[in-house]
């Protein structure tokens, strides 16, 4: 069957905004109605500039392109929407002739780019990530010599001391040692390239055993709402379990009294995220929301940046290994969080077939 022009231009992903040569909007397609947060009964008919009182470049371009032929490709900005905040676009125009090449007007097409930015802002994290691996790496050597001794050495201090009061202090010189190696072993694996052993396991027994380990006298209560249809899902148990504990150990630092964190599984199909290397099909989430602190918008970015912690014990490393992890399993991570609500963290796991 075939399509009128209206259909095709009606269907574009890219928004489409004409003006006939008195700058008044003679097309507004779907699109544009979704970006710009109008809709087209409240701006067909109307001037331009009337329209978009905010967007001054793009009115420019659309009346440059309409008087002096002037022609704009993926021209970057940022569009204002309604209701919602900016959204980065790109803006391609040109003019309009008829069958007997009379100048009837100019169109521009409009480009949602914020997948695309959030690409750009997911590589330059992966680059700052393998500097900081790197550095991370070389430090981590460095210390841990130095640290062994100073471990052997309250040992020996330990054995000579008879005083009780005096002990304590090497006890803890021993344990705070002991947790500095942790935090360099952390770091360690965290810079080393993974390897992986995989097989299939279920991920059920998986978060049990760390919801197990995390109940052990606290006043959390943990709620389950798992996905019973869960095939097993083939990746490194052990590395994915960390993950789990890590993301749950968080869950339960942010709570409060009367803390609760859901635990729930799914499996979705034909799943799609504009993010690099995330094929489409099968995917297994799971999600763990507590309703805790949660965290500030600005600070989102920077918890998976190693180090980064509110904690006054944490070592920050927790978010930037797990978020490794997964993305090593061909995964991806979603953070919803909002300020004295809680947090929803929730992992997708590509699944075979
Ligand atoms: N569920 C959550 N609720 C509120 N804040 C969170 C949550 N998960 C992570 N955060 C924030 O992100 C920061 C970084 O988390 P991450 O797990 O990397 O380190 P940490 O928990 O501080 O230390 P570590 O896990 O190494 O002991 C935390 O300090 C906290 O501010
Ligand atoms: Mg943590």
């Amino acid at each position: 069957m075939l399509q009128s022009h209206e259909d095709i231009v009606e269907n574009l992903s890219e928004g489409v905004v004409a003006v006939n040569p008195l700058s008044v909007i003679t097309v507004f397609n779907q699109s544009a109605e979704k970006m710009t947060e109008m809709s087209r009964s409240s701006v067909l008919n109307r001037a331009l500039k009337e329209v978009f009182p905010h967007d001054a470049r793009l009115v420019e371009m659309l009346e440059k392109t309409l008087n002096e032929g002037r022609l704009f490709a993926e021209y970057e900005e940022r569009l204002h929407r309604r209701f919602s905040g900016t959204l980065p676009i790109g803006i391609t125009t040109s003019q309009i002739f008829d069958a007997n090449g009379a100048l009837t007007g100019a169109t521009a097409l409009i480009k949602d780019l914020s997948g695309i930015k959030s690409l750009e802002a997911a590589s330059l994290r992966k680059e700052r990530l393998a500097c900081i691996g790197q550095f991370a790496a070389n430090l981590a050597h460095e210390i841990k010599n130095p640290l062994s001794g100073l471990r052997g050495a309250a040992q020996l201090l330990k054995r000579r001391i008879r005083d009780e009061t005096l002990g304590e202090y090497t006890d803890v010189l021993i344990k705070e040692a002991d947790r500095l190696n942790g935090i360099v072993n952390d770091m360690l694996d965290f810079s080393r390239p993974a390897r992986l052993r995989i097989k299939e396991f279920n991920i059920h027994k998986a978060l049990d055993s760390v919801i197990l380990l995390l109940k052990d006298g606290a006043p959390v209560s943990f709620v389950k709402g798992y996905d019973p249809s869960l095939p097993p899902v083939s990746g490194d148990e052990g590395q994915l379990t960390q993950v789990f504990l890590n993301l749950m150990k968080n869950a339960k630092e942010a709570l409060e009294t009367d803390g609760q964190i859901k635990i729930a599984t799914r499996i979705l199909t034909d799943f799609h995220i504009v993010e690099e290397g995330f094929p489409a099909g099968k995917t297994v989430s799971i999600e763990i929301q507590d309703n805790g602190c949660g965290i500030k918008k600005d600070d989102l970015e920077r918890i998976f940046t190693p180090f980064y912690t509110t904690k006054p014990k944490g070592s920050g490393l927790g978010m930037a290994i797990s978020l490794k992890i997964i993305k090593e399993h061909g995964g991806h991570l979603k953070i919803d969080s909002s300020v004295g609500k809680g947090t929803a963290i929730t992992v997708y796991l590509p699944l075979k077939g």
